[in-house]
């Protein structure tokens, strides 16, 4: 079986080496030339665990090649999903769904033959629909059946997510042309139903907004548990307790219940706005998206005046050493990562920045003000400090000795916005430690 990936992203690059070893013929295709000459070149272009060997593995067997032509990739695919990006359209918070156009009506000009066209990239309701007039109307000659496969992957885990997901989703058309896409996705994911994964088939309308409810669903779960946090420390009571008391109720579940600074990332911001825009748009507008928006917004705002309180009120002629950049750990993404809100109302407030992240560095630089002194590893991002705050949870900033960290600094102030260090240790090593909706 051939297949083609559209993006070369962290969704593409990750699925096509995923599909290419469940022993799938994948052509990757790119439109950054850059990217592509990097990846034949044996270079992963993102920081993703285990990727480098995948694909490695995958080209050395020759299930898995790259390029920028579109027209080679299509060519003979049985299927060819779309994974190219959907980011927020400036000015009004809709995705942006003009690479997905372009790529569809791409494909369908370059259609050799039948071929069932998979949109993996997140789209809002209607978008299947859109694809399928746009490749109609580019080949009527030609049967491309259209269906919704959306990726849950997580970045940092992508491998794992795709090789043993929760469940997959697929969405396809009524009557024959969803039983033709059906069956040629059932067999693609055949090794996933080996492993008893639940496969949901729907129809493209309902795929398409599972994703979006699931993605504003843990959003929504999130910005919960950083208000409780908040409460706690109105109220003297400890997240962490409260957390773990809800979240032992099967019917709550114990993950995205970790309180911090925000969510961010290349996902959740742009989702709940998209789906709220289109809830908006529909007559049914959803009013805990709305909010769960606009609190984390004015969360990651808040972040940066508890940094300046904790240093006594002013940042000005300061130092300040930040731990982790990225929006989690083990990636290197810096899409709406909560340090481009805090870290530059710092320099702002006249603090010096010295900051360290193990992959998210070089993303960053670009990103954050110039005057950001970049570190080689967290003790050199704490050398001189007054205050240190921890802003990725990588893991290791957990090994950290609390003794050697504070004998690196100048100051006492410890800010841990994701809550791993344990209060008292922190503050037998000397620390003025604060964290997050905890004693
Ligand atoms: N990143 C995640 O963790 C994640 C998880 C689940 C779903 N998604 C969704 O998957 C989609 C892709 O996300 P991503 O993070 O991989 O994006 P990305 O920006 O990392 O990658 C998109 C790639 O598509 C390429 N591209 C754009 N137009 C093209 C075209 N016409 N032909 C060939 N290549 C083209 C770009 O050059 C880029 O390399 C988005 O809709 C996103 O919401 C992302």
């Amino acid at each position: 079986m051939r297949i083609a990936m559209v993006g070369a992203g962290y969704v593409g690059l990750v699925s096509g080496a995923c599909f290419a070893e469940f022993g799938v013929e994948v052509c990757v295709v790119d439109t950054d030339a850059t990217k592509v000459a990097a990846l034949r070149e044996g270079r992963i272009p993102i920081y993703e665990p285990g990727l480098e060997r995948l694909v490695a593995d995958n080209v050395r067997e020759r299930r898995l090649t790259f390029t920028t032509d579109l027209a080679e990739a299509v060519a003979g695919a049985e299927a060819v999903f779309l994974a190219v990006g959907t980011p927020s359209r400036r000015g009004d918070g809709h995705a942006d769904l003009s690479y997905v156009f372009a790529a569809a009506e791409q494909v369908a000009r370059a259609a050799t033959g039948p071929l069932v066209l998979v949109t993996k990239s997140t789209v809002p309701v209607g978008t299947g629909a859109q694809v399928r007039e746009i490749v109609r109307t580019a080949r009527p000659d030609i049967a491309i059946d259209v269906a919704s496969n959306p990726e849950f992957l997580r970045e940092g885990s992508a491998i794992g997510d795709f090789m043993r997901p929760d469940r997959v989703v697929i969405g396809v058309e009524p009557g024959e042309a969803g039983e033709r896409a059906l069956a040629v996705l059932r067999r693609l994911y055949r090794p996933l139903y080996l492993i008893e994964t639940p496969i949901v088939a729907t129809g493209i309308e309902t795929a398409e907004l599972i994703k979006y409810a699931a993605n504003a669903f843990l959003a929504t779960k999130i910005t919960f548990i950083n208000e409780v946090a908040d409460l706690c420390e109105k109220v003297g009571a400890n997240v962490h307790d409260v957390a773990r008391g809800m979240g032992l109720d099967g019917r709550i579940g114990r993950k995205f219940l970790h309180a911090g600074p925000g969510y961010g990332g290349s996902c959740f911001p742009k989702d709940t706005l998209a789906l709220a825009r289109t809830a908006q748009d529909a007559g049914a507008p959803m009013r805990l998206v709305e909010t769960t928006i606009a609190v984390n917004e004015a969360r990651k705002a808040q972040m940066a005046e508890r940094v300046i309180a904790a240093c006594g009120g002013s940042v000005a002629g300061k130092t300040v050493a930040v731990l982790g950049l990225t929006f989690k750990p083990e990636t290197d993404d810096m899409r709406e990562a909560p340090s481009l809100a805090i870290v530059p109302r710092l320099a702002e407030a006249g603090a010096a920045l010295r900051a360290f992240d193990p992959a998210g560095m070089a993303h960053a630089k670009p990103l954050l003000p110039s005057s950001v002194h970049y570190a080689t590893n967290a003790l050199d991002a704490a050398a001189g400090a007054d205050a240190l705050v921890l802003l990725t949870e990588w893991n290791e900033f957990r090994a950290l000795s609390p003794e050697r960290l504070k004998a690196a600094m100048r100051g006492d102030v410890l800010l841990d916005l994701r809550n791993v260090y344990d209060p008292e240790a922190m503050r037998a090593a000397g620390f003025r430690y604060l964290s997050i909706g905890r004693p």
